[in-house]
């Protein structure tokens, strides 16, 4: 599982709970959201602001509101950033829903100098897999679990025995001839005005090519469509238990806390990989 060593800097006393407070930033393709989570609840301790994504979103606009995030909650301590990314080392390595500027870029390095605090970066899907699986609907699941965000894309999370394998990227695989998620994610339902049931076969197809290939003991389905569950869940045929997200859209923000963390502590990797 999470192996989180917390750093006792970042330990307040509330009462006489222990409180490690870390400002989880979520950088969705339509909003930015943010709030300060507590670490070892899985809780968000203020209400959370969002701020809607630039367009484009370029590295410059979104390092601005991250800084105004940060600036909103008058903010000093650690940030954890969660992106739509591939991302190494705190660099971004590709760019499918946001500028392709980019790629190349340190953006917890960016978004440190943006706000002066301690940054790290995850992709967003991960993030959200790392808090349905600490605090959500993957608590206690051993075996094979994968998280889907369905969104503007389709992120992927995939969780062996509670070990994350980073930046999967499943939702690039190849469906009916093209990039699965310009056919499948959430955001084509509106886009194409398809009702649940049409939309709900695409999901189905998509789910079944996964389980073909991967056999998962759990589909957890997140994004914003994680609240309607009701209106598709029941649609799928694929031979695996489907369940909804528990954190729903809190997922994203609570995983990039968490993942602070655990990133934070990793030993850096080469810089010739960037
Ligand atoms: C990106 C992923 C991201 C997903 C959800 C995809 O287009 O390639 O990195 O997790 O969208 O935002």
């Amino acid at each position: 599982m999470l192996a989180v060593p917390y750093p006792r800097l970042h330990i307040t006393t509330s009462g006489t709970r222990r409180v490690i407070k870390v400002l989880g930033i979520d950088i969705g393709g339509s909003g930015v959201k943010g709030a300060p989570v507590d670490t070892l609840r899985g809780k968000l301790i203020e209400e959370r602001h969002r701020i809607e994504t630039p367009q484009p979103a370029t590295p410059q606009a979104l390092t601005r509101v991250v800084a105004r995030l940060a600036k909103h909650f008058d903010w000093k301590g650690p940030i954890g950033c969660a992106v739509p990314a591939v991302v190494k080392d705190g660099c971004l390595r590709t760019a499918a829903n946001i500028s392709p500027n980019w790629i190349g870029v340190d953006a917890a390095e960016r978004f440190g100098r943006a706000t002066g605090c301690r940054v790290s970066v995850i992709n967003d899907a991960d993030a959200a897999g790392y808090a349905e699986m600490r605090f959500g609907a993957g608590r206690r699941q051993r075996g094979l679990v994968i998280i889907a965000t369905l969104g503007t894309g389709i992120g992927t999370a995939l969780f062996i025995r509670g070990h994350l394998v980073p930046n999967t990227e499943l939702g690039h695989i190849t469906l009916r001839g093209r990039d699965a998620e310009t056919w499948a994610a959430a955001r084509l339902r509106e886009e194409e005005s398809l009702s649940w049931p049409r939309w709900a076969r695409r999901l189905d197809a998509y789910l079944h090519l996964m389980h073909a290939y991967f056999w998962p003991d759990l589909f957890i389905l997140g994004g914003g469509v994680s609240k309607k569950a009701d209106k598709f869940l029941h649609l799928l045929t694929v031979p695996a238990l489907v369940v909804p997200a528990r954190l729903q859209n809190d997922a994203g923000i609570i995983g990039a806390a968490l993942a602070y963390e655990h990133e934070r502590g990793r030993p850096k990797r080469r810089k010739a990989l960037r």
